[in-house]
């Protein structure tokens, strides 16, 4: 069954893969994206591409008509940020959600598909599983898991199906290496191959679980299009190889073969400890499969910053609170 389908965040890292993924597919595909992360050189040949905020309906109702699926990708995925600018994140958040729902259902959309985070799990104990009640703790967190609720209630009243995708710390090629904010490997990565050492907050015993993009897109696909599957949360990703922060150090430097000796500083306020998912739900429904290892994804990641050559980190993000608690890492630009 090919249709038309709508994409948010289309240039960015996530948005563009699934795009290139429908378009192969034989879906017609059309997205916007506002290029404050994204990059309109990730946005795959084919889209039908608009630069538009999703908090202004009017610059994409026109394109949002006639299809048949809503992904919603966009948004500022900054978890660490949003405890220092809730503004901006929630801005990109849940009042973008509010707007793309808006939109889909004005338009008379069949199936919305959510792109949430399992920042919306909180602090709960790992490996984190749909049946658990979500306690989010940042305004990341929060603005995802409102977007949840909000289309929850609009979806039941208006007629819209709906699935909810988590994804967890996705790696792959066209994500951000110059965010100084987000992407934990990227940045690592980016750093050693300058020749300088990764930045750790706090000790390095956070303990997390990396996704291959190529293998979280198919899931994605089949949460916007298996007629059999509504109204579900299924996390998506790997539970196989969960790893420390400063595991992660390790297993980049091997493959740079970079001499690490990581520069330790103050733990970033909220983070989350311990932060994984079972995947059984997307084994079992979705028929997930891990197919690139932790090495693999990383070869991969680094092979494409590579050919993309160095680049400075952009500290293009207002930081709206500014005190003793906000990392000099970005208030003095030391990444
Ligand atoms: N990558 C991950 O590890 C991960 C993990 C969990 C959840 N997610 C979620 O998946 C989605 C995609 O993440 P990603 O890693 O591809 O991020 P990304 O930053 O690469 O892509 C998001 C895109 O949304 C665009 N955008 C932001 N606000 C917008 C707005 N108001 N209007 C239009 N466009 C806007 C950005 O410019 C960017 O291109 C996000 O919703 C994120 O929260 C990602």
């Amino acid at each position: 069954m090919a249709g038309r389908v709508f994409i948010t965040g289309v240039a960015g890292f996530l948005g563009s893969h699934l795009a290139e993924a429908l378009l192969m597919r034989g879906f017609r595909v059309s997205g916007i994206d506002n290029l404050l992360g994204g990059c309109i050189d990730n946005v795959p040949q084919g889209v039908d591409f608009r630069v538009a905020d999703c908090n202004d309906r009017s610059a994409y109702s026109d394109m949002v008509a006639g299809t048949d699926v809503v992904f919603h990708c966009a948004a500022l995925a900054h978890e660490g940020l949003s405890v220092f600018s809730p503004h901006l994140i929630n801005t990109h958040g849940s009042n973008a959600s509010a707007a793309v729902l808006s939109a889909a259902i004005s338009k008379g959309v069949k199936r919305f598909v959510f792109c949430s985070s399992m920042a919306r799990y909180g602090a709960n104990p790992v490996p984190f599983s749909e049946e658990q009640e979500p306690h989010p703790l940042d305004p990341y967190g929060i603005s995802k898991y409102a977007s949840e609720l909000m289309l929850r209630a609009l979806s039941r009243e208006h007629g819209m199906e709906f699935n909810i995708a988590v994804p967890h710390n996705v790696i792959g090629p066209r994500q951000r290496y110059d965010d100084p904010y987000r992407n934990v490997a990227s940045i690592m990565i980016s750093r050693m191959l300058a020749g300088r050492q990764p930045i750790i907050y706090g000790d390095g015993s956070q303990t997390r679980c990396f996704s291959f993009v190529a293998d979280v897109v198919p899931s994605l696909i089949l949460l916007g299009i298996d007629p059999n599957i509504r109204g579900e949360v299924v996390n998506l990703g790997p539970d196989e190889q969960v790893v420390t922060i400063y595991e992660l150090a390790r297993a980049i430097a091997a493959l740079l073969g970079f001499e690490l000796d990581p520069i330790f500083v103050t733990r970033r306020p909220l983070e989350v400890k311990a932060a994984y998912c079972s995947s059984a739900k997307a084994r079992s429904l979705l028929g997930y499969r891990t197919t690139y290892t932790l090495d693999q994804g990383l070869r991969e990641m680094i092979a494409w910053i590579r050919g993309k050559g160095a680049r400075t980190f952009r500290y293009s993000y207002e930081i709206e609170i500014s005190n003793s608690k906000t990392p000099k890492t970005w208030t003095e630009q030391l990444i």
